[in-house]
């Protein structure tokens, strides 16, 4: 493969990794216990933490599709690349397990994109109208916050899989 196609293709697998690993990590680390503690229950922040997910949502779809495209791209010009559910190297295992962790984001951006943000959005509605049972909110806020750390925790899987495979 063109070492040119190959650099391009490591060039965008990079920039999704920083735009969806990155993110994940800004949101639960910084972003969301700041706007805690500042804003408390006020239903300010939950505008805010509407208006987050609505704009990191479809970026970290993107992401995903940039870097499964790169991704196989990169896997087919790797010569340690012997064929598809081929795991003869230690580089094919390592790219497998990395799959696994990718796979689990996947499930677990899906629970929270059709399960849980739903629910939250509509408590969030209710609670910016006066009419919401706060406890209720608090219970979908624990399940999203839960969920985005497993997330953040494959994402560090991802890398780490990721950097055993680069050193072989
Ligand atoms: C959450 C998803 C993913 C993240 C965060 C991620 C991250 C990375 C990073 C940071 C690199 C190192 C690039 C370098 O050495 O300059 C890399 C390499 C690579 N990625 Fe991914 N990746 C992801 C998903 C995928 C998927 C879905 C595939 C395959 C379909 C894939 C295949 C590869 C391959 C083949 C390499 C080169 C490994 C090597 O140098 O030996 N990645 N990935």
């Amino acid at each position: 493969m063109s070492p040119l196609i190959l650099a391009i293709s490591y060039f965008f697998h990079l920039l999704a990794t920083v735009v969806w690993i990155g993110g994940l990590v800004i949101l639960v680390v910084l972003v969301w216990p700041e706007a805690r503690r500042v804003l408390e229950r006020d239903t300010t922040l939950l505008t805010l933490l509407t208006r987050l997910r609505r704009r990191f949502v479809p970026l970290s779809n993107f992401s995903l599709v940039v870097l499964v495209i790169t991704g196989l791209v990169q896997m087919s010009g790797d010569p340690n690349y012997d064929g598809l559910l081929q795991f003869n190297n230690d580089w094919s295992r390592a790219i497998l397990f990395k799959h696994i962790a990718v796979a689990g984001m996947v499930i677990g951006g899906v629970v929270l994109q059709y399960v849980v943000t739903p629910a939250l959005e509509r408590a969030t509605l209710l609670l910016e109208r006066g009419k919401g049972d706060p406890a209720e909110w608090e219970r979908l806020r624990r399940r999203e916050i839960r969920l985005t750390w497993l997330n953040v925790a494959l994402g560090v899987a991802v890398l780490a899989f990721t950097a055993w495979a680069t050193a072989l």
